[in-house]
């Protein structure tokens, strides 16, 4: 599965995905992962990509020819990416919506913009639009950087141990339950007697119910969400 994205910031994702799983995928071959600058795309000798608000007002508004010419680009070299929108306006992503894009291919096109917004027209040309959450980032990057990590963990391949992928959280609309390890006593605190007990069923409903008391606790509101 390809990613690519479009930002005038390409050096924010060259380190972000050296290491890891993600890193050990991408020297496989399973995915990849590349940023385009947008600035190639500018107009003028300035290699414009924004400019004042019609209207007035503040700030600055990302033009659509750029966008538009770095879109186009790509269709060439890279034909059927689904196109992508990171906006604070966008859909907002949650577990589902990762993975209906981890089933999209040949892949994704990340459109990450910088100033105040984007002009109006730009919506047209992208088939999504997606935000990360209910908070304003100066930019895109970082939402591209999450929207990938999120989805290329999902790809067939990056994960050594699937069964992982299950029980975690979100996967399962609940939470996950407490984990431990070394060692049986730290500060004053045990590691619950049940895991250590080697009652492979005990410990399969003290986890299930541990979850559920969790979720309860923590966000009923993925409990709510769970259809009858
Ligand atoms: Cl995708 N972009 C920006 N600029 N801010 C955000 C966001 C995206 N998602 C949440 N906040």
């Amino acid at each position: 599965m390809e990613f690519h994205v479009v930002t005038l910031f390409p050096e924010m994702f060259r380190s972000a995905f050296k290491g890891g799983p993600i890193g050990r995928a991408r020297t496989e071959g399973i995915i990849s992962i590349s940023a385009h600058q947008l600035r190639d795309f500018g107009l003028g000798n300035y290699r414009q990509v924004d400019d004042t608000p019609y209207g007035g007002g503040a700030g600055m508004v990302m033009r659509p020819e750029p966008i538009a010419a770095a879109i186009d680009h790509l269709d060439r070299s890279h034909p059927r990416l689904d196109r992508i929108l990171l906006t604070p306006q966008g859909e907002r992503l949650d577990q589902v919506s990762v993975r209906s894009l981890a089933l999209r291919r040949p892949g994704l096109m990340l459109i990450a913009g910088r100033y105040e917004g984007f002009d109006e027209r730009i919506r047209s040309l992208v088939d999504r639009e997606i935000s990360i959450g209910d908070y304003v980032l100066n930019g895109g990057e970082i939402a591209a950087l999450v929207v990938i990590d999120a989805v290329a963990r999902l790809v067939p391949g990056v994960l050594g141990n699937p069964s992982s992928l299950k029980e975690e959280s979100f996967s399962s609309e609940s939470l996950e339950y407490p984990q431990y390890t070394r060692p049986e006593e730290f500060r004053g605190m045990r590691v619950p007697q049940v895991l250590l007990s080697g009652n492979h069923e005990l410990v399969r409903s003290w986890r299930a119910a541990q979850a559920r008391a969790r979720t309860l606790a923590r966000r009923p509101d993925l409990i709510a969400r769970i259809k009858p």
